[in-house]
């Protein structure tokens, strides 16, 4: 199904029988809407976010490609999320029942305009497949592709604001004893002593090298987020508590209590490929009731 959103950009979204839903857009190939067969939006959206290009809108899931941050010489995490990508028509998309698959998906790409080129001299295509499993279950495979004569190399991060309660009440559990690289402090590296991540003030960090799986615990929904990825080394976690959100013009002073950024991401070393070679990244986000995931 294949809506227009309030300003004109395409909108695609999946609903699955049981009545979760997901709703891409092609404006920044950006998640902007995550919701659980209750109709409970599971991903957070500022009520101040600018929903016109080429800004990102402020929430969802924003594609960070090819640079993660300001480290580099091309805007803050990249173009890609800045870019109006196309539905890919070569990809076969999948419904729920066909050939007995629990999902259904729609297939999206971004190849680089004359403009990016001048900026970031690299042929690539960048497919990104978004699926909603029978049971709610969101999963958004990227792959790149170098259709270059050269190697190049990139940073990438599903930029992921999940919706919570109440900061102050949410811990995140499988970072533990990681180091990470500190972005309030010029990357320096430390390493992880907590029991679980915690929340008082403003964290902006990537733990490297992370496991496959990790789980945001939100107490007061009695929600468990688990994070699953592949191809992703890093997990970047942000919050930019209350000095920082006044700063932010397309984000409400206070609704820092009500989101957190984990992206799953490839930040630390950079991802290199020669030409005709192809990486995957994959990212999987389950939302289950608290009591229901003491084996994670
Ligand atoms: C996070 C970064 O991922 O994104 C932060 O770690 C940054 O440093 C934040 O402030 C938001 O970035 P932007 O460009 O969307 O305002």
């Amino acid at each position: 199904e294949v809506t227009k959103d309030w300003n004109g950009a395409d909108q695609v979204a999946i609903r699955s029988p049981r009545g979760a839903s997901v709703r891409v857009c092609l404006h920044g190939g950006q998640v902007v809407s995550w919701r659980n067969d209750r109709g409970e939006e599971l991903l957070f959206t500022s009520s101040k976010a600018i929903f016109k290009p080429p800004r990102a809108t402020r929430g969802g899931i924003p594609i960070c490609f090819p640079q993660f941050g300001n480290c580099g010489t091309l805007e803050q995490h990249g173009f890609a999320r800045n870019k109006i990508w196309t539905i890919d028509e070569e990809a076969p998309r999948l419904n729920y029942g066909d050939n007995n698959n629990n999902k259904a998906s729609v297939d999206i790409l971004l190849k680089p305009s004359e403009d990016d080129l001048k900026c970031w001299p690299h042929c690539f295509e960048l497919r990104l497949r978004v699926s909603l499993s029978m049971d709610g279950d969101l999963s958004l495979i990227s792959r790149i592709r170098n259709v270059n004569g050269k190697p190049f190399s990139f940073a990438f991060a599903y930029h992921t604001y999940l919706s919570v309660s109440d900061i102050s009440e949410v811990r995140i559990e499988g970072l533990e004893t990681l180091d990470y690289l500190d972005n309030l402090s010029q990357r320096e590296r430390f390493t992880e002593q907590g029991d679980a991540i915690t929340f008082e003030e403003e964290v902006d960090r990537v733990y490297v090298g992370s496991p496959c799986v990790i789980a945001v615990l939100d107490h007061e929904k009695k929600r468990t987020f688990i994070v699953r990825k592949e191809g992703l080394p890093d997990i970047v976690v942000w919050n930019p508590w209350e000095k920082k959100s006044k700063t932010m013009v397309d984000f409400g002073d206070d609704e820092y209590k009500q989101m957190l950024c984990v992206d799953a991401a490839a930040v630390e070393r950079a991802i290199t490929l020669k030409p005709g070679e192809e990486w995957t990244g994959k990212l999987e986000l389950s939302a289950v009731p608290s009591t229901n995931c003491s084996d994670h």
